[in-house]
This record gives structure tokens, sequence and C-alpha cells, in this order.
């Protein structure tokens, strides 16, 4: 090819023809490089290629699938919706299929059946995953034996892992509480017997009310006694402040969490007490607590409606025997007329 130019150019000075080949060689060589370049990427750079089959129901069906990671058997429909697609995180203009699909990059038309799952960390998104996989948030479940969940388990989409959710997304919010509190039952309970956890049950999450994250993180979640944590003494009154402006040292002190209907409360409190003579510094951290104070009124509140209802019982009882006795009294008077 240089040689050939080479010899153009040489012979081009002399006649016009020559240019004229010359210029022609250029073109043709030009539209060599546009023809071979499309009908390699044609089929890849374009997702409207991938969704004439992945949005027709004739050419694609569902598959039963097992996760590599988890082992998980799914069925996971082939179909995809462009609408949840283009509503996701990544369904921007600038992204193609075959940016995360990546072994599709050099395929045409048929594509093979079993695919290399898509791989979040190496080509994007490293930094999050140092946050996440690197945090001690993850060590503390390693060091419990507990398996990591995934990127996808936590960025799953409603229909498909596919369409991973905004941070505003309202199934998002609501799903994100369910796989905190799937492994922080207690901590879930007790949040569902605060108001925002409350609020939040009745089906409103948006972003203007607290699931955990919102107080406690999202990949950097550090003990709330850590100063680090988004719930330490000072950061507190930012975290809550973002909803509640002008929060202050006495308004962080509310109980996120309140133990009143955890039996497991009352034991270590029973437990505490009972080793109040070799430890009496327990004792002093409950009744301490805010805690304390929700717990008391309360079981207040339960035993009033318990004497309440009792004494109602006993009267109904007794008024029962009075009538009893006074019909009998009746009978036996009336036989003796
Ligand atoms: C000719 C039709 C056709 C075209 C074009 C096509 N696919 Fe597929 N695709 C299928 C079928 C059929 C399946 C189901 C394969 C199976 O059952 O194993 C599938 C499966 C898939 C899967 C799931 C694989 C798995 O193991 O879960 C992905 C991801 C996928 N396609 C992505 C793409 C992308 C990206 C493109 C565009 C670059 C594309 N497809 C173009 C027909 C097509
Ligand atoms: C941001 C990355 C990303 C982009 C862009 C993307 N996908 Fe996927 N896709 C995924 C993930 C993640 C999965 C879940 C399976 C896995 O982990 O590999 C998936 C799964 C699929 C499946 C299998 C069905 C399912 O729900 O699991 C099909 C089919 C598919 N994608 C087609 C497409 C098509 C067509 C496009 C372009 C319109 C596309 N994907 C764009 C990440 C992406
Ligand atoms: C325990 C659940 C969980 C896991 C596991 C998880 N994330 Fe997140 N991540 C969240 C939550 C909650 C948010 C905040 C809401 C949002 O942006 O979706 C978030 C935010 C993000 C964001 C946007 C904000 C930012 O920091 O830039 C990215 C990107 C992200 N995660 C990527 C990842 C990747 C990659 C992995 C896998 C290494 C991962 N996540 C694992 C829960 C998780
Ligand atoms: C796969 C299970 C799992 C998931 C999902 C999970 N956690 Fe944890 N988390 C743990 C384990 C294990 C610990 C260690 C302490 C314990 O056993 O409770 C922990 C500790 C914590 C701590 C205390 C941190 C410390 O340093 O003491 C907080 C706060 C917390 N998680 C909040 C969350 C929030 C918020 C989410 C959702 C984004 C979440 N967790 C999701 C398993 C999980
Ligand atoms: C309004 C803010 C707020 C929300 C929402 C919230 N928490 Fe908390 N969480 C706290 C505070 C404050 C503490 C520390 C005091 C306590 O234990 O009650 C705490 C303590 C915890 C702890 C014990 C470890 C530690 O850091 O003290 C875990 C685990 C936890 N929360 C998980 C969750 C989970 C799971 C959810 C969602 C279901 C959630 N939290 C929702 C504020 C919140
Ligand atoms: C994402 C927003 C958001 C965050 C963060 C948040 N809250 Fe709230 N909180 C709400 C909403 C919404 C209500 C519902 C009642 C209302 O309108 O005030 C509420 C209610 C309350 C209430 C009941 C009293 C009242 O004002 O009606 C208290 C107390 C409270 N939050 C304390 C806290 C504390 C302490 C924190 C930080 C640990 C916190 N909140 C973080 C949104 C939030």
């Amino acid at each position: 090819m240089v040689s050939l130019l080479k010899t153009t150019i040489d012979v081009s000075g002399d006649s016009k023809a020559c240019r004229f080949v010359f210029i022609s060689c250029l073109f043709s060589c030009l539209l060599f490089f546009i023809s071979v370049y499309s009908s390699e990427s044609l089929f890849a750079q374009e997702n409207s290629e991938c969704l004439e089959c992945h949005t027709d129901p004739a050419e694609v069906d569902d598959k039963v699938r097992v996760d590599p990671v988890t082992g998980e058997v799914e069925l996971v429909s082939m179909l995809v919706d462009k609408d949840a697609f283009h509503a996701s995180a990544h369904g921007g203009e600038d992204f193609y299929c075959i940016d995360c699909h990546a072994d599709l990059e050099e395929s045409e038309g048929e594509h093979y059946p079993d695919l290399q799952p898509v791989d979040c960390i190496t080509f994007c998104h490293d930094d999050p995953a140092e946050t996440f996989l690197e945090g001690s948030h993850a060590g503390l479940m390693q060091e419990k034996g507990i398996e990591l969940p995934t990127c996808k388990h936590c960025h799953a989409g409603e229909r498909s892992k596919r369409d991973t959710p905004r941070a505003d997304d309202l199934y998002h919010r609501m799903d994100t509480i369910g796989k905190c509190g799937g492994c922080h039952t207690e901590y879930y309970d007790s949040y569902r017997n605060n108001l925002h956890g409350q609020v939040t049950a009745l089906g409103h999450v948006g972003t203007d009310i607290a699931t955990c994250v919102d107080c406690h993180g999202q990949h950097t979640i550090l003990n709330s006694s850590d100063p680090e944590s988004t719930l330490g003494p000072e950061n507190a009154k930012e975290t809550c402040g973002k909803c509640h402006p002008g929060a202050g040292d006495s308004f962080i002190k509310h109980v996120a969490h309140p133990q009143y209907k955890n039996l497991g409360y009352y034991k270590s409190a029973m437990i505490a007490l009972l080793n109040i003579r070799k430890d009496s510094g327990q004792v002093k951290s409950i009744i301490k607590s805010p805690q304390i104070i929700l717990t008391i009124l309360f079981v207040m509140y339960v035993g009033i409606l318990v004497i309440t209802f009792a004494q109602f019982g006993t009267h109904m009882l007794l008024s029962w025997l009075g009538t009893l006795l006074d019909e009998r009294k009746g009978k036996e008077s009336g036989h003796d007329k």
C-alpha cells in the first residue's frame, strides 16, 4: 500500500491524469475502511440490532439460569423492556448493550447461548466496589461467615438485574429496606416501630423520609458509636439535618430503634439487674439511654390497660355471680309460697 502511494506521488507531478488516479485511490481507500469498519461493528454497536430479537416474543423466551456467583436458580425472561431499561441508571443515550455484555462485541447475528455474567466492577465501578468490598461492613460479614451480597443483589431492578435503578427510584428504596432488614431482622422490626418505618411501611418511600441508608450510609457503614459514622455525635446533626433543618443535640437523642417490644431487651435488662453487684456499669448504661423512657412509658401504658381490663372483668364476674345468687334466692322464696 505504502509503495503504491509512493509511486502515485512520484508520477503525480507529471500529469493531471495521475493526480486524478491519486485522489480516486485515496477516496476508494477511505470507502474501503468505512465499509470494513461498519460491517464489523454494525451488529455490535447498535442497540436496535439486539432489541430486534430481544423485544420479540417470537424470537426469545424465558430461560432457566443458574447464577454463577450465588448458585441461585432463576427463571428469567429474555425479553427486554425498553422503557424500564431507558429509565434505569444505565439507560442513557451513551450506553450500548455491548458495553456490559462485552463478549458480544465481535458477534454477528445470532449469538451463542451462555454468555459471561456482566462484570460491574472491573471496567466501570472499581471505586464503589472498593468502598463496599474493603469497608468494615463487608469485613464484619466475613468475620461472621456470611457470604457477601453481590453488587447485583442490592442494585437489581424490579424485573431484571439489568435495570439498575437510580438512587431515588421508589421500588429501589423500598427494596433496600428489605435487603438491609433481611440480615438485620431485629433492627428492621424496631425500625418499623418508629415513625420513619411506619411511614415507609405505608408505601411512602420518597427521598424525604428516612430509610436505613439515609441514616447509616450506603457502602461505608460504621457503628453509630464511631465518631466517623454518619450517626456519630457530630455527624448525626448533619445526617438528620438533611430532613430536619436545625437538628441539635437534643433532637438526635431520638430513639430510632425502640426496643420496648423486643423481649431480648427485657432479658438483657434482667440479666444486668441480677449482675448489678458484680458490674453496675451495664445497669447504668441502660438507665442513661433514652430507650428507658420509652420502655417505662410502654410498660405503664400496658400496665394501665391490664389493670383496667382486670377491674372490668372482676366487676362483670362479681355482678354475674350476684344476679345468679339473687335468682336462686328468688326461686327459693317462690317455692316457699
Ligand atoms: C437473532 C436474535 C438475537 C439477537 C440479534 C440477539 N440476541 Fe441475545 N439472545 C437471543 C436468544 C434466543 C437468547 C436465549 C438464549 C438461550 O436460551 O440460551 C438470547 C440471550 C441473550 C442473553 C442472556 C444470556 C444468558 O445466558 O442469560 C443476553 C445477555 C443477550 N442475549 C444479549 C444480547 C445482546 C447484547 C445483543 C446485541 C449485541 C443480542 N443479545 C442480540 C437472541 C438474540
Ligand atoms: C449497565 C450494564 C448493562 C447494559 C448497558 C445492558 N445490560 Fe443486559 N444485563 C445486564 C445485567 C447485569 C444482567 C443480569 C445478568 C448478568 O448478571 O449477566 C443483564 C441481563 C440481560 C439479559 C438476560 C435477561 C435478564 O433479565 O437477566 C438480556 C436478554 C439482556 N441483558 C439484554 C440486553 C440488551 C438487549 C441490552 C441493550 C439494549 C442490554 N442488555 C444492556 C447489564 C446490562
Ligand atoms: C448491601 C447493599 C449494597 C451492595 C452489596 C452494594 N451496594 Fe452500591 N449502593 C447501595 C445503596 C443503598 C446505594 C445508594 C442508593 C443508590 O445509589 O442506589 C448504593 C450506591 C451505589 C452507587 C452510586 C453512588 C456512588 O457511590 O457512586 C454505585 C455506582 C454503586 N452503589 C455500585 C456498587 C457496586 C459496583 C457494588 C459491588 C461491588 C455495590 N454497589 C454493592 C447498596 C449496595
Ligand atoms: C448479608 C447480610 C447483611 C446485609 C445485606 C447488610 N448487613 Fe449490616 N451487618 C451485617 C453483619 C454480619 C454485621 C456485623 C454485626 C452484626 O452481626 O450485626 C453488620 C453490621 C452492621 C452495622 C453495624 C456496623 C458496625 O461497625 O458495628 C450497621 C449499622 C449495619 N450493618 C447496617 C446495614 C445497612 C444499613 C444495610 C443495608 C444497606 C446492611 N447493614 C446490610 C450483615 C449485613
Ligand atoms: C432515623 C435514622 C435511622 C434509620 C432510618 C435506621 N437507623 Fe439503624 N440506627 C440509628 C441509630 C441512631 C442507631 C444507634 C442507636 C440504637 O442502636 O438505637 C442505630 C443502630 C443500628 C444498628 C446497630 C449498630 C449501630 O451502628 O449502632 C443496626 C445494625 C441498624 N441500626 C440497622 C438499621 C437497619 C437495618 C435499618 C433499616 C431497616 C435502620 N437501621 C434504620 C438510626 C437509624
Ligand atoms: C430522609 C429524610 C429524613 C432523615 C434523614 C431523618 N428523618 Fe426524621 N422524619 C422524616 C419525616 C418525613 C418524618 C415524618 C414526620 C414529619 O413530618 O416530621 C420524620 C419524623 C421524625 C420524628 C418525629 C417527630 C416529628 O418531627 O414529627 C423525629 C423525632 C425524627 N424524625 C428524628 C430523626 C432523627 C433523630 C434523625 C437522624 C438520626 C432523622 N429523623 C432522620 C424524615 C427524615
